[in-house]
């Protein structure tokens, strides 16, 4: 792995635009597998688990192009032969999952290997597999497999015992080829599922959402397409990261994003005491002191978990003691211990992170253990007073699109070796 060091304190000014979500891209890319034909994708973001997706693709033989420059990406979906998907390139992140939903829905079969993922919890995926037997699925283990077998998928009401982002994508696939109407009740309210319900009705699915509900009419016959595009929806914990970034370092303008998206945690910040200039598209912030907050993440449209960890830096040289308390995934807060050796003073108690006000960050070595965490240590790093050094970089270029490129243009001090 490779590691950032960066020279903090750099006041950072100008403009940062926003590429593509990473959580849609991710569940984009397997769907173009449900249909033949070309279809091409725009705005896809320029991060390594498009990478790691990609290779899965010349693992099953599946011809692409992409444009990294231009941030097009096109596939030519054909029929698959190989339903054996046994790699470690599976294990490698976690939306490799959705082949599971793509494959038993187009090919009513998969082996696959478990996914994979930042280690921020148990991450079952109960849910998804339960929804599948719903449909009529078999599924077994052997070893570390996972075997997805049906004669027929038959569509069914699935109700999920709690809203999850990759049961909700991994179920409306499936569902796209069972015979009937199925509904997906308590589905994730996430954008992502939305800007995938969207795709899979321009290539000829016939996916609904009825608010919490999501009604989907099975395709007898496998889908032809004929050179179809589509825009993948601006990031929004991207978005929100800038925003943070600019908050605590001088003036950043985020463009390219969509604020209806991210309008919980701004408008929070902003009656803290956050000097943003907000518009549909873009925000300007201006580094601010903000109020000490108790925040308690939430699936959307509440504050999201993926930027409780970068939220927390704020909180640190904010005006009084703050609290986060995390209620989707456990082990999230390790990167709060790791940042107390940038003079912070943060502790763990159960589910929440205490967090004391008004730190000056001093640089020293720290090492990252996940994406978020990681984007939390570097964006503390660039705050922080002499030179910090955040080992595993890796992990941020997972979900940070051209992210040394974008740094640089603000101003950051910051190196990769
Ligand atoms: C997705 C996102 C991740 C984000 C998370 C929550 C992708 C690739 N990843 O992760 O960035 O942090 O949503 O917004 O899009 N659960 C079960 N059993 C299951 C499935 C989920 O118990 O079968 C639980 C999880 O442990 C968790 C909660 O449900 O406590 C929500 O998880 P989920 O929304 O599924 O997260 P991911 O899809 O893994």
């Amino acid at each position: 792995m490779k590691k950032a060091i960066i020279i903090g304190g750099n006041e950072l000014k100008g403009e940062i635009k926003i590429d593509g979500a990473k959580n849609s891209v991710l569940a984009l890319l397997p769907a173009a597998l449900m249909v033949n034909g070309k279809v091409t994708f725009e705005n896809v973001p320029n991060i390594s688990d498009i990478k790691s997706f990609l290779e899965i693709f010349d693992y099953l033989e599946i011809d692409y192009f992409y444009e990294k420059s231009a941030a097009k990406l096109t596939i030519h979906s054909r029929e698959i032969t190989n339903l054996e998907v046994v790699t470690p390139l599976v294990e490698s992140f976690r939306a490799s999952y959705y082949l599971m939903g793509v494959m038993l829905g187009r090919y009513k079969q998969l082996t696959i290997s478990m996914p994979g993922g930042c280690k921020i919890g148990t991450r079952p995926v109960d849910y998804h597999l339960e929804g599948f037997k719903a449909l009529g699925a078999d599924v077994d283990f052997s070893g570390s497999t996972i075997i997805l077998k049906a004669e027929k998928l038959i569509a069914s009401e699935i109700n999920f015992p709690r809203k999850s982002v990759g049961a909700t994508m991994n179920l409306i696939y499936a569902a796209c080829y069972a015979e009937g109407l199925s509904v997906i009740k308590n589905a994730a309210l996430e954008p992502e599922i939305d800007d995938l319900i969207g795709f899979m009705n321009v290539l000829g699915f016939k996916v609904l959402r009825i608010q919490n509900d999501i009604h989907i009419e099975g395709m007898e016959k496998i889908l032809n397409v004929d050179d179809i595009s589509y825009s993948v929806v601006p990031d929004r914990i991207e978005a929100m990261s800038y925003v943070i970034l600019g908050l605590l370092t001088g003036e950043i303008k985020v463009t390219n994003l969509n604020y209806s998206h991210i309008k919980k945690l701004i408008d929070l910040l902003k009656a803290h005491g956050a000097d943003l200039e907000i518009s549909d598209t873009e925000i300007i912030a201006r580094k601010s002191t903000v109020k000490a907050l108790d925040i308690v993440t939430e699936e959307y449209p509440g504050v999201p978990t993926d930027i409780a960890q970068i939220l927390g830096v704020l909180l640190m040289k904010g005006d009084g003691d703050s609290v986060i308390t995390e209620t989707i995934f456990e082990n999230r807060f390790e990167s709060f211990i790791e940042l107390n050796k940038l003079n912070c003073k943060n502790e763990i108690v159960d589910d929440s992170v205490k967090i004391t006000g008004g730190r000056d960050f001093i640089g020293n070595t720290v090492i990252a253990k996940d994406l978020r965490g990681c984007a939390s240590l570097v964006f503390a790093g660039l705050a922080a007073k002499f030179q910090t050094i955040v080992e595993n970089i890796d992990y941020m270029e997972r979900g940070y699109s051209n992210l040394y490129k974008k740094l640089s243009a603000v101003g950051a001090n910051i190196q990769i070796i």
